[in-house]
């Protein structure tokens, strides 16, 4: 894979042509490698559109980002409302609306998107200790002021527990919880613990019980060494970067009876999980647990930047003004935002929608085992993932990029479908919208199944 070539694609000169200009205009590390390297040129709902009108179904929901889809009408009117903006008149050469920067100051929509927040997030079983909002910029930076709240509220406690394999971000002290402890230089805090893989590797060995019992001896052995200087563990509901791993939910109480035993905060990473992916609003519902600080991003604004560290106000308490603050974080465009995606979860039944898309789902990633392309499938509510299996001469990753351009270029019929670059090397993210329609969603399954069955013949 030549990851220094521009790529092209045949017949599409409007998006060959951007192709070449961003490689011109922008590192190649503004972007994670794909081989599609699709032109977004219009989105609604949950397809997009190329610059030459071809349609692609989103299976990916932009990173797990839009959950009620792509451009939601009433969405973006409820955004202009909060915002004051729906009626601009242009003869006016200023308009009074919210401003779009308060920092050092409040605007009157964080508070509101603050307590709706809180409100919903309480509201959820699992939710009790849901008692302030952090507001981050960006899914690392919630991750990073979580972590740095925790470690400020005792400072005799120095040690972050991971779990490993995980993906909390790239930056600071997100990156050093991401990974594990060969991955590279080690920030000496951060002690990394095993999250199960083995026996989730498969969606049906899922729903066998797990031994807890290789883990809980883990986490005696952490304690004995680290002993009273443990200051929280940060986990995710399920591996998602690290490649689709969706754990028995006792995994997760096991982590958080742990943390309680030992006084320490029980940090639950829903970045991507959050706002109806996995089923629920939350993450922390059906997994059973409270923890004491959620990590929320991504689906938290549809699409708006947003993030936020949500928990315990003794332990935010503990940062001292300023120590969370930023230029973006609780900015009144990103909290009208908020405030629109809970209305919208609030007044629909966005979140049965997606529920019912589950079953579609597992049935049409299960079928593509029969091609030969696709060995394992994992997930749970609207996100999954598929990991390619070795063709002829081809290893797992090569089919795994085979695979994202083909579904990119479409079958016969010019049906084609936008899949992210594969995760952990092979592994495909498949994750609609959770408003997509069933009907749709069927089709393009069938469409998948088609393309890989064709893609399977080429790959000698
Ligand atoms: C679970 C999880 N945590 C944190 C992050 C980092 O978020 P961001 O890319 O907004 O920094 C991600 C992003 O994929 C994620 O999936």
């Amino acid at each position: 894979m030549n990851h220094t070539t521009t790529i092209q694609h045949p017949g599409e000169d409007k998006s060959n042509d951007l192709r070449q200009r961003v490689a011109r205009t922008e590192p190649l590390a503004q972007r994670t490698y794909t081989s599609s390297l699709a032109l977004l040129d219009k989105s609604a709902g949950s397809y997009h559109w190329t610059p030459e009108g071809r349609k692609l179904a989103d299976f990916s929901s932009g990173v797990l980002v839009a959950n009620l889809g792509h451009n939601p009408t009433r969405w973006w009117k409820r955004v202009f409302d909060y915002l004051g903006v729906s009626n601009l008149d242009e003869s006016q050469e200023y308009t009074v609306a919210a401003p779009l920067t308060a920092y050092n100051a409040v605007s009157s929509l964080e508070v509101r998107a603050n307590e709706r927040l809180l409100a919903n997030m309480q509201a959820a079983p699992g939710g009790r200790r849901m008692e302030q909002v952090l507001w981050a910029a960006s899914g690392s930076e919630a991750v990073q002021k979580a972590l740095w709240a925790c470690l400020a509220h005792d400072k005799k406690r120095s040690v972050i527990v991971a779990t490993r394999g995980g993906f909390h971000g790239k930056k600071g002290l997100a990156g050093a919880v991401t990974g594990s402890e060969t991955d590279k230089e080690r920030d000496p805090r951060v002690k990394f613990v095993s999250f199960p893989k083995v026996e989730c590797a498969e969606v049906e060995l899922r729903k066998q019980p797990l031994d807890l019992e290789p883990y809980q001896q883990e986490l005696e052995k952490l304690s004995n060494e680290v002993g009273d200087r443990l200051s929280c563990l940060i986990t995710e509901p399920y591996l998602g970067g690290g490649g689709s791993y969706h754990p028995q939910p006792e995994y997760l109480q096991l982590l958080q009876k742990f943390c309680r035993d030992h006084g320490a905060a029980f940090i639950l990473d829903e970045i991507q999980a959050n706002f109806g992916r996995t089923g629920p609003m939350y993450a922390y519902t059906h997994y059973g647990v409270e923890p004491d600080i959620v990590c929320l991003g991504k689906g938290l604004g549809n699409g708006v930047p947003v993030a936020a560290a949500v928990g315990r106000a003794d332990i935010f308490q503990a940062l001292h003004y300023g120590e969370g603050s930023d230029t973006w974080s609780a900015n009144p465009l990103s909290c009208a935002a908020v405030l629109a995606t809970l209305d919208e979860f609030e007044s629909t039944d966005v979140l049965a929608r997606g529920q019912a898309l589950a079953p579609i789902i597992e049935e049409g990633l299960l079928r593509l085992k029969s091609t030969g392309v696709i060995e394992k499938v994992r997930g749970e509510g609207c996100v999954w993932g598929i990991e390619c299996a070795a063709c002829g001469s081809h290893e797992p990753e090569e089919v795994a990029n085979a695979v994202v351009e083909a579904c990119y270029l479409g079958d016969q019929q010019g049906r084609a479908i936008h899949l992210l670059g594969p995760l952990a090397g092979k592994v495909i993210r498949i994750s609609p919208p959770l408003t997509m329609q069933p009907d749709e969603l069927r089709e393009y399954l069938d469409a998948m199944h088609g393309i890989l069955a064709s893609l399977r013949l080429k790959l000698r």
